[in-house]
């Protein structure tokens, strides 16, 4: 009887068991979500849905569900932080690619987009470039090279770059990180150009956070690109970033804020938007969040130069605002079980809702309303390259034939040749029983190659002979059919033909490793989905109406440092008859105690335009000018003198403007000048 009894007691709990374990696991495992997937809604009216995809995905304890809720929702990803300076160019001589292919490989074999994150950016920087000491000229060419070599690694496999990410502080004012204080605010534009030319296939953009509405810093992103946009200093884009709160935004200004930017002829991409909330959630919470993400993407998609949502990662489970904001989190779309929220459904029901509308066919042709003075292109701007990538139509030249059976393989591959220079990656295959520990792949150029760069590896160069070693990292090759990558960049005259035999720690190889991965996507996958990069941008309005004035000599200085000692001049003296009647601003924007930011504006008061302009003075200090933008200048002893560039020459009559800036040190006091002479004038002080 007590038998009995014990048994029906444990055979109860037993069931109560089960029935808990199944509960649990129907709590954990995810709900496919009802109704057709966002991509699938997104690829049919030519839309990019996308997420950041997060670091080492592929080692996640739940990578499999990971990576199958991102192939079935997104047509794009962008790195989180693979392709950030930190990671891929650890060294300043070494970069370093294994991460970032690994994204870029995922995008591919799932026909996906990637956007590259980002180029230059203040943050997550190696400490061998924070802590580096760099003249202009050494950090303008630690810039182009970066630029050049992760550019030039995925030439025609990446749609749209963030050239410069977030470079503005709130109140519209130059960040000043490492690139601004040594090189000065044109590294932006030095940026821009070095990229155009590193990957034309690529679209770029400008990407920050807090430029979503019409604002101090949003003003002052406009006023560059339009500058841009107006003197041809190739842009396609701007990125709003898109991380908000439970207070979401003003929708009407949002809706405004990219209209104007759509004038310019730009397009706008959302580029990392989340929505965080204090924790735990409540249901009201997840529906209010449900009705952010809806008014963002109806804004967008009613936007025609609006071509992409995208979110900062996807799960919950995996995002950064809980690192970052204490107590705050559930900012996407997925929980943390991969279940879809509200927020989920409402970016489905606004991706349905577009289906078919006429702001959201399959071209999304971009408006220009304004009427721009001069564009040379036509405003319908159709796309040209229909999908034609840069280089990947090259199939892979794998031309070298095994010399010999060997106990390796080595594939040399061109990844993607542009006439006079390439990027090859270079398979190693151990065909042995036992692992390498240690390598080190010696071969002859045919030609006159020279390797500019090499990941993965470490290499000398002697004439056309070669070897490239191990790191630390990647020493060994397994047995049995391992492999190891590593890849390089090379320039080259004439032609550029394949080493024909390599040895491996001395032994002679032979060719054909099946390809790789990487390999394989260079060549075009499915590209069916892939959009248009419209490589036809127009050098762009010339005159934009809608134009807002561009700063008007806010004076940051009103502050300690502005101090404005000189007495105005000019009331007394009346410019001689003949001379440009003009005055002069000269504000210290930024003031470091041994080093400054000046901005001086001229402005010409007479009833005619000045073609061609000189602005004199001297420091009372010891100052010295260590660059300046806008202007040239020489400078000897104190006395300094600033002319115009071509494109400023002329100063419009009645009080038209032209701003120059320049970067000086100093010790001692940093005195402003008290008399300025134009083109051997007196101009007034304001
Ligand atoms: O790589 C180190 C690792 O070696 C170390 O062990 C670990 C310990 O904390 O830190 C790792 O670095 C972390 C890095 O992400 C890589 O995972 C940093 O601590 C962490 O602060 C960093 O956070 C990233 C953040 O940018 C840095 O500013 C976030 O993951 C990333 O989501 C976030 O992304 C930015 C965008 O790039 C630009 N816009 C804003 C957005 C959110 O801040």
């Amino acid at each position: 009887m007590f038998l009995r009894k014990i048994l029906r007691v444990a055979k109860h709990s037993f069931l109560a068991a089960i029935l808990i374990v199944g509960f649990v696991r129907s709590a954990m495992i995810q709900a496919a979500p009802t109704g057709e997937r966002l991509r699938v809604l997104a690829d049919r009216i030519g839309f990019l849905i996308g997420f950041a995809s997060a670091n080492d995905f592929w080692n996640l304890s739940d990578a499999a569900t990971y990576q199958e809720v991102a192939r079935a929702e997104f047509n794009i990803l962008t790195p989180e932080n693979a392709m950030k300076w930190d990671a891929i160019h650890p060294q300043q001589n070494t970069y370093n690619f294994s991460q970032a292919d690994r994204h870029v490989q995922f995008a591919q074999e799932n026909g996906m987009q990637v956007h590259g994150h980002t180029l230059v950016w203040h943050n997550q920087n190696p400490s061998w470039l924070t802590s580096g000491s760099w003249t202009e000229a050494t950090l303008t060419s630690v810039l182009y090279d970066h630029i050049d070599t992760v550019m030039g690694h995925y030439r025609g496999q990446i749609l749209v770059w963030d050239v410069v990410n977030e470079a503005f502080n709130e109140d519209g004012s130059y960040r000043a990180s490492l690139w601004y204080n040594i090189i000065g605010p044109e590294y932006i534009e030095l940026a821009f150009r070095r990229a155009r030319a590193a990957d034309p296939s690529a679209k770029l953009i400008y990407n920050d956070y807090n430029i979503e509405t019409i604002n101090s810093k949003s003003n002052a992103v406009y006023n560059m690109v339009a500058d841009f946009v107006s003197r041809g200093v190739p842009i396609d884009g701007v990125g709003f970033q898109m991380h908000l709160t439970s207070g979401g935004l003003d929708y009407n200004s949002f809706a405004q804020n990219m209209q104007r930017f759509a004038n310019l002829g730009l397009e706008i991409y959302i580029t990392e938007m989340d929505v965080r909330y204090n924790l735990p959630v409540s249901q009201t919470d997840l529906q209010n969040q449900a009705t952010i993400y809806r008014n963002i993407i109806d804004r967008c998609l009613a936007q025609p130069a609006c071509k992409a949502l995208q979110t900062w990662g996807f799960t919950d489970k995996y995002s950064w605002v809980p690192n970052t904001f204490s107590g705050q989190g559930a900012a996407l779309i997925f929980d943390e079980n991969y279940n879809p929220k509200p927020a989920y459904y409402a970016l489905q029901a606004a991706l349905m809702a577009a289906q078919g509308t006429p702001a959201a066919t399959a071209t999304r042709t971009p408006t220009r309303t304004n009427t721009p003075a001069g564009p040379t292109a036509t405003p319908t701007r159709t796309p040209t390259r229909t999908n034609t990538p840069a280089a990947p139509t090259a199939t892979p030249t794998r031309t070298n034939t095994p010399t010999s059976g060997g106990a390796c393989a080595v594939d040399y591959v061109i990844q993607n040749d542009w006439g006079s220079g390439a990027t090859v990656n270079v398979t190693i295959r151990n065909n042995s029983s036992t692992a390498i520990n240690g390598w080190t792949l010696a071969w002859t150029f045919p030609g006159n190659q020279q390797i500019s760069h090499m990941w993965s590896a470490t290499y000398t160069q002697s004439g056309q002979n070669v070897s490239a070693s191990n790191l630390s990292w990647n020493a060994v090759i397994p047995a049995n059919g391992g492999t190891v990558n590593f890849g390089f960049n090379l320039s080259y005259s004439g032609t550029n033909a394949v080493p024909s035999s390599f040895t491996l720690n001395g032994v002679v190889c032979g060719g054909g490793v099946a390809p790789t991965a990487t390999n394989t996507a260079a060549v075009p996958t499915a590209t069916a989905t892939r959009t248009p990069t419209r490589t036809n941008t127009p050098t762009g309005p010339t005159a934009t109406p809608t134009r807002t004035p561009t700063r008007t000599n806010t004076p940051v200085a009103p502050t300690a440092t502005s101090t404005r000692t000189n007495t105005p001049l000019a009331p007394t003296a009346t410019p001689t008859p003949g001379a440009a009647a003009c005055s002069v601003n000269y504000a210290v924007r930024n003031d470091w105690g041994s080093g400054a930011t000046v901005d001086v504006t001229i402005r010409n008061n007479s009833s005619t335009a000045i073609n061609g302009w000189t602005l004199a003075w001297a420091f009372p200090g010891n100052q010295q000018i260590s660059h300046m933008w806008s202007a040239t200048y020489t400078q000897s002893g104190q006395n300094v003198t600033a002319s115009n560039l071509s494109w400023n020459a002329v100063i419009p009559a009645n009080g038209g403007t032209v701003v120059f800036g320049f970067n000086l040190t100093y010790s001692g006091t940093n005195a402003v000048p008290t008399a300025f002479t134009l083109n051997g004038a007196a101009c007034s002080l304001p």
